[in-house]
């Protein structure tokens, strides 16, 4: 029988430590009780929150609806030659999948090691780090349909993924609870060691020939060295998404401000370092209130404590101002804003 408790504080439930209270908060372990809780068509018309590990949201204020907390849990492995196929549960902690995979050989999620959150979130923004994208290695999802109560199936074309986007962030958003999520996988490694610290730190290492462990404890040393613990310090990592602009814009900030931190990007763009902008404008480790960015990585907003969803939110827009009024830039959030 299905649990749905009232007025649950989510401060636990989302790695900001905002403290907000959910009118309603269910938690779902089997995928089957989706279908049972729909039954009931209150719920339907429910303004609803789907849940996972809450490391990529910013709660404004109280949630005066339904929180799902999907908790489904389960992977499930199948080798052919040398492709490895491996299904987990929406619920599953991200890092303990990736783990399982780098204990066994399992070569594709190693440089996605640290990310927190659960399996079902991860196509949502098709998380990246270090020059990998969840998509590299997406095989499918299973969702349940809201409107009804069908599993479905998604491939990587159905996701239209693209730099911490997919179809379930746009045109589906709101629409679909994703209950699991397969992968492809492979025995035979062909790492991306291009981004720069991870080569710097296997070089430190002494390491010439890494194994897939190897690659994840670099990531993971990395990680820790630039990224704010949230069971420490409040935050859902980067706030912003690094913004991508077009080849003319960029030559003429480039002629203004030699230095600026940039990568190609598809279309011949250009993507810019976030962080660098934000640190030019001054706020790289400034307290403002119970807010602010963190000292290693002007990207990260973080709660000193106490701070409000409101706070934090107000906090970013004065970013956003300061970047566009200095560089004529737009920064976008790519955290989740519930209101
Ligand atoms: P939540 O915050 O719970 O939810 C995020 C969004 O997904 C919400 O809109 C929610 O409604 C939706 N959602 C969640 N589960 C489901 C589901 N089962 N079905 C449908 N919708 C769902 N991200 C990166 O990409 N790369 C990084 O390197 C990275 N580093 C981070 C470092 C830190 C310290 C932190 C705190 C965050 C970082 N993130 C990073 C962001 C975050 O880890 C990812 O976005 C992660 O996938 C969020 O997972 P979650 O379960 O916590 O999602
Ligand atoms: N930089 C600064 N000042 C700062 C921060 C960064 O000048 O305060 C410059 C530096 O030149 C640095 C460069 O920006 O070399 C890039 O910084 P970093 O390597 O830390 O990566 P990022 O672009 O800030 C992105 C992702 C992270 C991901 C890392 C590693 C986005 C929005 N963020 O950060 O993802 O872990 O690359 O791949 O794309 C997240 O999405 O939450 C997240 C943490």
């Amino acid at each position: 029988m299905l649990q749905i408790q009232r007025n649950v504080s989510l401060k636990n439930f989302n790695t900001f430590g905002v403290d907000a209270i959910a009118k309603y908060f269910v938690e779902i372990n089997k995928k089957e009780e989706l279908a049972e809780l729909f039954m009931d068509p209150q719920w339907k018309q429910m303004k609803m929150l789907v849940l996972g590990g809450g490391s990529n949201l910013l709660l404004l204020k109280d949630f005066d609806g339904l929180v799902i907390r999907v908790n489904i849990r389960g992977i499930e492995h199948r080798i052919s030659h040398n492709e490895v196929f491996i299904e987990a549960g929406a619920g599953e902690v991200w890092n303990d999948l990736v783990n399982f995979c780098v204990i066994r050989g399992y070569a594709g999620l190693e440089n996605l090691s640290l990310i927190p959150g659960s399996v079902g979130a991860s196509p949502i923004q098709n998380i990246g780090a270090y020059g990998v994208e969840l998509q590299d290695v997406f095989h499918s999802c299973n969702a349940f349909e809201l409107q009804t109560g069908a599993f479905k199936t998604f491939n990587k074309e159905d996701c239209h993924f693209g730099y911490r986007e997919s179809a379930f962030k746009n045109e589906l958003k709101g629409q679909y609870i994703i209950v699991s999520v397969k992968f492809q996988l492979s025995l035979i490694p062909h790492f991306n060691l291009t981004y720069g610290a991870i080569e710097q730190e296997l070089k430190d290492r002494n390491i010439t020939s890494p194994t897939i462990r190897d690659v994840s404890q670099v990531v993971s040393h990395i990680r820790v060295s630039k990224l704010p613990d949230p069971s420490t310090i409040g935050n859902a990592g980067s706030f912003f998404k690094n913004p991508v602009i077009g080849a003319e814009q960029f030559d003429q900030l480039q002629a203004k401000f030699s230095e600026i931190v940039h990568y190609p990007a598809k279309d011949g763009q250009v993507k810019l370092a976030a962080g660098w902008l934000i640190e030019q404008c001054g706020w790289k480790g400034k307290v403002v209130g119970n807010t602010g960015t963190w000292k290693n990585q002007a990207l990260v907003l973080v709660n000193h404590g106490g701070a409000t969803g409101e706070e934090v939110y107000t906090f970013s827009s004065q970013i956003i101002d300061s970047v566009y009024t200095k560089f004529g830039v737009m920064l976008q959030r790519e955290v989740n804003i519930i209101s």
